[in-house]
């Protein structure tokens, strides 16, 4: 098991990279996957659910080459090209990867089947699953509604129109993947606005996609054509370095050519809105993804009810803005957030649980937390196996009277490789044993 020790930091600073964004990374495989040319992407993810997704890939016949680090080269195979896998597909922790994929597969000729990890098998499915046997799909899940799912192959897609009953990325993401196989135009309409990586990457390969307000079409029958892709830092990923240079006086970093599109913003919003000093340098629009380098400088934050048009912006940030929060003057409310309990562990009751286990007066709700401000004072804490959870602490680690202790770190590779080193060399004090 790996624990991490977070330890007091008097200041962080410097200029860094953060890995490439995970969202993107997943969407650059499939679609180049399904592409007619071979895509190169730099700056690609090697996190295992980035890897679980570019290895499923490769066991339905994709030719899929890592040259070198944060490289890849996807020989694609036409959006009819894919093969039957021998296996069942293991897809890890990565909820992405399932749910996207049970569209794409939903249109093939063949049957497979997807599992996952203890906490993937735990994950809600029929979100997808419902809208898609209304397309014609046959898949079979667990009577919960839970993975193991199995797609079975050569049936029709029929279009539909949808209205998402929740703001999700990864339902309207398997929709539209579903819509390129299905007669017609698929039409899914989102209840607030989600993050467009789809959409723009869509269009990158020469596919239209229109949106018009909340309801995104495709038309199926097109064909997607190769492109290169340059994959930005993660935004999720560079939100720990964001709040842990907020909350520790003195700092000031630079985080290099980092994803700022406007549906994944809603991080820095919120601490802008806190009171943070946070610039946007170096504006650039690449493939369709805004792009720029963040500069963060310390300053004391104040606790603010976060607007509800800015929680699908921010939603797997919020682990980490509560603990910006925990730091701020004054009491922060989120509600409208109750997808943070279907995520890769109920964050509401996990972070809750954290910050009653290092002092903090926070109060969770169905659908969010009430934290009043001004204390840590430290102590042990679980990650319940997610990687957010634990990162989330360990900035908390930087300003608390005493250490936290961080257990069950493994996961933090799902989404961020060297996390531990990177945080490090901004100035942290996390020290780990395995
Ligand atoms: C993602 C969408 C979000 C997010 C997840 C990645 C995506 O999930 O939490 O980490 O890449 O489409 P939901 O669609 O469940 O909100």
């Amino acid at each position: 098991m790996k624990t991490f020790y977070s330890n007091f930091s008097n200041t962080l600073s410097g200029t860094f990279r953060v890995p490439g964004d995970k969202s993107i990374s997943h969407r650059s495989i499939m679609l180049g996957s399904l592409a007619k040319g071979t895509t190169t992407v730099t700056g690609f993810l090697e996190a295992e659910d980035a890897l679980s997704t570019l290895k499923a890939f490769q066991s339905m016949g994709v030719k899929i080459e890592q040259p070198s680090v944060g490289q890849v080269k996807i020989h694609g195979v036409g959006l009819r090209g894919l093969k039957q896998a021998e296996n069942d597909i293991y897809l890890g922790n990565s909820g992405t990867s399932m749910r996207l994929l049970a569209g794409l597969l939903a249109g093939q000729s063949f049957d497979t089947v997807l599992t996952g990890d203890a906490s993937l098998t735990k994950r809600p499915m029929r979100r997808v699953l419902d809208p898609l046997s209304s397309m014609g799909a046959r898949v079979e899940s667990s009577e919960k509604g839970t993975a193991p799912l199995t797609i079975k192959g050569g049936f029709n897609l029929s279009p539909i129109d949808y209205e998402m009953p929740m703001g999700s990325a990864q339902v309207k993401s398997c929709l539209l993947l579903a819509g390129l196989y299905a007669k017609g135009i698929t039409k899914v309409t989102e209840p607030t606005i989600t993050r467009d990586h789809t959409e723009q990457m869509l269009k990158g390969f020469g596919y239209k996609v229109e949106r018009v307000g909340y309801t995104v079409s495709i038309e199926g029958g097109g064909e997607l054509t190769a492109t290169d892709i340059d994959v930005p830092g993660d935004i999720s990923s560079a939100a720990f370095l964001i709040v842990a240079a907020c909350i520790t006086e003195g700092s000031d970093i630079t985080l290099k050519h980092v994803g700022v599109n406007p549906t994944r913003t809603g991080v820095i919003d919120i601490l802008l809105q806190m009171g943070a000093n946070i610039n946007l340098e170096n504006r650039q629009v690449i493939g369709g993804e805004q792009v720029a380098d963040i500069r963060i400088k310390s300053s004391q934050l104040k606790g603010i009810e976060i607007p509800d048009e800015l929680v699908a912006l921010a939603i797997d940030e919020f682990p980490v803005l509560f603990i910006a929060a925990a730091y701020a003057e004054g009491t922060t409310i989120l509600s409208g957030a109750a997808e943070l309990r279907v995520k890769e562990s109920d964050r509401i009751s996990a972070m809750a649980d954290g910050l009653h286990r290092v002092g903090v007066d926070a109060q969770a709700t169905d659908d969010g937390m009430i934290i009043k401000g001004g204390s840590v004072t430290g102590g042990i804490v679980e990650s319940f196996d997610d990687h957010r959870i634990a990162m989330a602490f360990a900035v908390a680690g930087l300003r608390s009277e005493k250490l936290i202790q961080i257990n069950n770190c493994e996961n933090v590779n799902t989404s961020f490789p060297g996390f531990v080193e990177l945080a490090n060399e901004c100035g942290f004090k996390i020290k780990y044993n395995e």
